[in-house]
C-alpha cells in the first residue's frame, strides 16, 4: 500500500464568514473532492482570517462547524482528508508572525483583495486585513503542499506565498516546499447572477446561490439572472460581449461536465428563458443531495466535533514539525519541553 508520505500534498481553506456558495463549490470544493484519492489532503475552515472584518461571534462559531458539515456533504470524506479548524492549530498564528517579517510592505500593498476589502470596509482598515497574505502563506507552507486548489481570485495570494517561500529558502536553506496554485479550467471564476461583471460573493445575496438555498430559491435566482442586452439573443460563449450568458454557460459546463462547445450546440436556436431554466435545474439537482446531507450532518454535533478533533490532531502534528524547523533556522532557542 502506498504510504501517505509518498503522496503529493494538497491544502486549501475557505473563510466561514458567510454561507458556502456556488462559487466556492465550483471554484474550490468540487476539485478538492476529485483529488482526495490521489493526494494527501488538508482542508480547513479559515476562521482566523474572517476576523479581519467584524464578525458576530455566535454566528462565526455556528458557520465554522456548519461549513465543516458542508465540506463533508460535498463529498470530502474525513477518513481520506484531514479536515480541521484553523484556530485550533496555533502554529498558523506563530508561523504567520514569522512570515510577516519576511513579507514586504510593497508586496502587501499590491494585493487586490486588500484594496477591494479596504474600499468596502473603509472604517475598519486594520493591520490584520493588510497582513492577511502572510497568514495565508503560513497556512499553506506549514503543510509543505505541492498544490493549493483555489479559484482564480486567490492566485495572487498563492503567488506571494511562493515568493515568500523562495525568499526564506534563499536566506536559510531549503525549508519550505514551493507550492503551485491549482486552478480549475471551468468554474474558477463564477460571476454574480445579478451583475455578471462582478464575482459571485456572499456580500451580494441576490446574485449569489448558496449551497443551502432551497431548490425553489435556486431556480428563482437563475430565472432572474441578468442576461445580455445584445440583439443576437443566442447562447454563445463570449465573456467580453455576453458576460451574463457566458457566466451561465460556465456554470452549466462545470456542473454537467459538458464542454462549452457542446453547451452552445445543445441550446442552438433556443431563447435565454429556456437556457436559464435549464441551468437552474442542473444546479438544483447538483445541490439537492449536498443540501440534504449537510442538513443531517449539521444536526449530528457529536460527529462533527469528532471530525474536527481528529483533524486538529493530524494537522497539528504536521504543522509542529515545520514550525520547529523554522524556529531553528531563524535562531530561536529550542524550548526544553513541549
Ligand atoms: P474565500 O473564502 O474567499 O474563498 C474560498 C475559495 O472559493 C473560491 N471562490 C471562488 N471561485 C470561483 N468563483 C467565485 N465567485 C469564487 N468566490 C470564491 C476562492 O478562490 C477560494 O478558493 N484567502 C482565502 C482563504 C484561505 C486560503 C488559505 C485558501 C485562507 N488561507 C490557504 C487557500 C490556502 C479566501 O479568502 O478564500
Amino acid at each position: 500500500m502506498e504510504s501517505a508520505e509518498a503522496k503529493k500534498v494538497m491544502l486549501s481553506g475557505i473563510q466561514p464568514s458567510g454561507e458556502l456558495h456556488l462559487g466556492n463549490y465550483l471554484g474550490a470544493v468540487k476539485n478538492w473532492v476529485a483529488l482526495a484519492d490521489a493526494f494527501d489532503c488538508y482542508y480547513f475552515m479559515a476562521d482566523m482570517h474572517t476576523i479581519t472584518v467584524r464578525q458576530e461571534p455566535k454566528e462565526l462559531r455556528r458557520r465554522t462547524t456548519e461549513q465543516l458539515a458542508e465540506y463533508i456533504a460535498c463529498g470530502l470524506d474525513p477518513e481520506k482528508n484531514t479536515l480541521f479548524i484553523q484556530s485550533h492549530v496555533h502554529e498558523h498564528a506563530e508561523l504567520g508572525w514569522i512570515l510577516n517579517c519576511y513579507t514586504m510592505f510593497g508586496e502587501l500593498s499590491r494585493m487586490t483583495q486588500f484594496k477591494d476589502k479596504s474600499a468596502k470596509h473603509a472604517n475598519n482598515i486594520n493591520g490584520g486585513l493588510f497582513t492577511y497574505p502572510a497568514l495565508m502563506a503560513a497556512d499553506i507552507l506549514l503543510y509543505q503542499p505541492d498544490y493549493v486548489p483555489v479559484g482564480e481570485d486567490q492566485k495572487q495570494h498563492c503567488e506571494l506565498t511562493r515568493d515568500i517561500a523562495i525568499r526564506f529558502n534563499n536566506l536559510y536553506g531549503e525549508t519550505f516546499k514551493v507550492p503551485e496554485p491549482y486552478i480549475p479550467k471551468t468554474g474558477a471564476r463564477i460571476m454574480s447572477l445579478s451583475d455578471p461583471t462582478s464575482k459571485m460573493s456572499k456580500s451580494d445575496p441576490a446574485g449569489c446561490v448558496f449551497i443551502m438555498d432551497r431548490p425553489e430559491d435556486v431556480a428563482r435566482k437563475f430565472k432572474r439572472a441578468v442576461t445580455d442586452s445584445d440583439t443576437e439573443r443566442c447562447v454563445r460563449f463570449d465573456p467580453e460581449n455576453k458576460p451574463g450568458v457566458s457566466n451561465l454557460m460556465n456554470i452549466y459546463s462545470a456542473v454537467t461536465g459538458r464542454s462549452l462547445d457542446r453547451v452552445e450546440k445543445e441550446f442552438e436556436g433556443q431563447g435565454y428563458g429556456v437556457f436559464k431554466a435549464a441551468v437552474g435545474d442542473a444546479v438544483v439537482e447538483t445541490l439537492r443531495p449536498i443540501r440534504e446531507q449537510a442538513g443531517r450532518l449539521i444536526a449530528d454535533k457529536a460527529y462533527i466535533k469528532q471530525v474536527y478533533t481528529d483533524g486538529d490532531l493530524k494537522a497539528s502534528r504536521v504543522a509542529r514539525r515545520t514550525l520547529r524547523k523554522v524556529y531553528r533556522k531563524v535562531g530561536f532557542v529550542e524550548k526544553p519541553f513541549e
